[in-house]
This record gives structure tokens, C-alpha cells and sequence, in this order.
């Protein structure tokens, strides 16, 4: 086997560490995803590859290596568990749980903004996945749309379950980090708070700050600040106010701009104590403006999440 394989589909087949690779689910800035058979258990797993541009890299080994510990780490419901890692013929991996559904900015770009009960309920996981990293005294340092997984939920009190992954950049609290390390801006600005821009210590209300970007995007289609030139765009996390989260999604009450707006806060001490409090603030907000939920079941952004393709055994016989 080779690595990097020729062609973008050269790894289809390949057998790495006991895994067969069926198909790519995604890539992000330093790996690629691969939907893989687990050949001992005889399972579907996601097999997580360091990419082939960053194999004799040693910052990013080593950042790769760090990702699966920080990830095995944490239990909780919403971040994707870690089975195993390691490196086999000079590739890095990660096997870890496979996520039927897809990740957050596929799902925007496909639906637009979301109905607000489906975006209140996935900003309450992904702030119960980061409190739970942050009392663990880990920053995420990443969430994006591109980070949070989204399946299907276990009932309709529940319709969507969501995952936090990739915590390849993630740092204990404190750790003085800035634009320096290798690698670290390969993706979007549009989540970054401002005391990364600015080199200061960044903790767990960094992250808030990129769970409020993603809120306002998961709400108004956008995240708060938008750019042509990446200069600009630091300028405005740092310098600019929010634009109200109204602006983007009419209808929305006045405190839930205020809500957005305490979370964006440039300050981190001026922000909420934890990424809960925030969601519990917009949630107070929205429900207060609409009135007791309606009983009905409503659809959820997964319904309409087409099925995946059966299997040739499940597919109806033609007569
Ligand atoms: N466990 C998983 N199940 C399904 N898809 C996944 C899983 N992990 C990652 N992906 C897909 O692969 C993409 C890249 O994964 P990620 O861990 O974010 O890599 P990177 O570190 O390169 O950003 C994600 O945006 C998502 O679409
Ligand atoms: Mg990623």
C-alpha cells in the first residue's frame, strides 16, 4: 500500500491496521475521513487519517497523536468516542465511531438557516460537549459547522443527536498560544474569538465565543462577521460590534440579540460563565417571545436528511 496513495481513490480498498477503506465521508485541514470495515469486530467504523501532505511533518504528528488522547479522554454523549489510534506503515490513524449524518455546514449549506427549535437543540449539545471539555480544563480551540456531526436522535423528544469532533487543536486552559503554531488557521476565521487574534491566553469562553458564531449561522445563515479580505474579518472579531442576530433572522426577540450578543462579547470576562448559560439565555429569550411549544410533533432538520442507500440485499426485487 502507498502513501500518499496516486489518486484521490487510491486508498478505497486499502488495508490499514486491520481496517478496510470503503469510502471518503469528508477532510478538513489536516486529515481525511474514511468510512471503514473493521475486519476483527466486523464493524462500520471512521477511520481518521493524518493527511499525506502532513505525514513527515512533525508538528502535526504530533498534534494528530494528541487529538485521539484529548477525544478518548472525555466521555460524554456528545463527542464521538475514540476506539483506538496509531500508526501503521508510517500512516497515522484514528478509528473512531462512525456518525451517520452529516456535519453541520453540509447541512446549512443544504437547508439554509435552520427552524429555531432544531438550532436551540443543537446549540444545547454542542454546549454540553465543550462545558464538559472545559471542565476537563480543555479548549477545543475549533468549533466550526465543519466539527459538529449531526445523526439522527433516538426519538421525536429528540430528533437530532450531535457530536463535537476534531480536537486536533485543542489546549488546556491558558496556554499562550496566538497564530504561531503550525498549521493552525488552515480552515476559516469566521469562528475565531478575539483574544486568539490577539496572542492573549485563551480558555474555555474562546470556545463560547465560536459556539455563539455558529449559533448566529445555524439561525440567521450566516456567521456574524463576513469578510472578503481575511484582515478585515480579524479586524472585525476584535474591533466591530455583532450585527443583531434580528438582522439576520427576523422575528426574533430583542433579548435574544442580547443573548448573541453577551456571547460575542469581545471581552471573555463580559461573556456568560459557560456555553449552558448562553444557550439557556437564548432559549429564555425565544420562549418567552412565542408562547408555550406547541404539542405537535414538528419535522426536524434529520427528516429531511435523505436515507442513505440500502444495501444490495435490502434493495426491493423488480418483477
Ligand atoms: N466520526 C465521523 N463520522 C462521520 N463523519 C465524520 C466523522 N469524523 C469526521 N467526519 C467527516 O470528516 C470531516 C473531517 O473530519 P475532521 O475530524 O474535522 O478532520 P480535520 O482535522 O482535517 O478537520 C468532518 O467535517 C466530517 O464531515
Ligand atoms: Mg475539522
Amino acid at each position: 500500500m502507498s502513501w500518499p496513495p496516486e489518486s484521490p481513490s487510491g486508498l478505497i480498498g486499502a488495508e490499514i491496521a486491520g481496517y478496510r477503506v470503503e469510502r471518503e465521508l469528508g477532510r478538513g485541514g489536516m486529515a481525511v475521513v474514511y468510512c471503514a470495515r473493521d475486519l476483527r469486530l466486523g464493524r462500520t467504523v471512521a477511520l481518521k487519517l493524518l493527511a499525506p501532505e502532513y505525514t513527515r511533518n512533525d508538528a502535526f504528528r504530533r498534534r494528530f497523536a494528541q487529538e485521539s488522547r484529548v477525544a478518548a479522554a472525555i466521555e460524554h454523549p456528545h463527542i464521538v468516542p475514540v476506539f483506538e489510534a496509531g500508526e501503521a506503515d508510517g500512516i497515522l490513524y484514528i478509528a473512531m465511531c462512525l456518525v451517520a449524518g452529516p456535519d453541520l455546514r453540509a447541512l446549512i449549506d443544504r437547508e439554509g438557516p435552520l427552524p429555531v427549535p432544531a438550532a436551540l437543540r443543537i446549540a444545547a449539545q454542542l454546549a454540553s460537549a465543550l462545558d464538559a471539555a472545559h471542565a476537563r480544563d480543555l479548549v477545543h480551540r475549533d468549533v466550526k459547522p465543519a466539527n459538529v456531526l449531526v445523526a439522527k436522535g433516538v426519538d421525536s423528544e429528540h430528533p437530532e443527536h450531535v457530536y463535537l469532533t476534531d480536537f486536533g487543536l485543542a489546549k488546556k486552559s491558558l496556554s499562550l498560544t496566538g497564530f504561531t503554531s503550525a498549521g493552525e488557521f488552515v480552515g476559516t476565521l469566521d469562528y475565531v474569538a478575539p483574544e486568539r487574534i490577539a496572542g492573549r491566553p485563551v480558555d474555555g469562553r474562546s470556545d463560547l465565543y465560536s459556539l455563539a458564531c455558529v449559533v448566529h449561522e445555524t439561525l440567521a445563515g450566516t456567521p456574524p462577521f463576513r469578510r472578503e479580505d481575511p484582515l478585515d474579518l480579524l479586524w472585525a472579531h476584535q474591533y466591530e460590534p455583532p450585527p443583531a442576530l434580528s438582522g439576520g433572522r427576523p422575528g426574533l426577540p430583542a433579548a435574544a440579540d442580547d443573548a448573541l450578543r453577551r456571547a460575542l462579547a469581545k471581552v471573555p470576562d463580559d461573556r456568560y460563565g459557560s456555553c449552558l448559560e448562553f444557550v439557556v439565555a437564548l432559549r429564555t429569550a425565544v420562549g418567552e417571545a412565542a408562547g408555550p411549544a406547541p404539542r405537535r410533533r414538528t419535522p426536524t432538520v434529520v427528516d429531511r436528511v435523505p436515507p442513505p442507500e440500502p444495501p444490495s440485499w435490502a434493495r426491493p426485487f423488480l418483477v
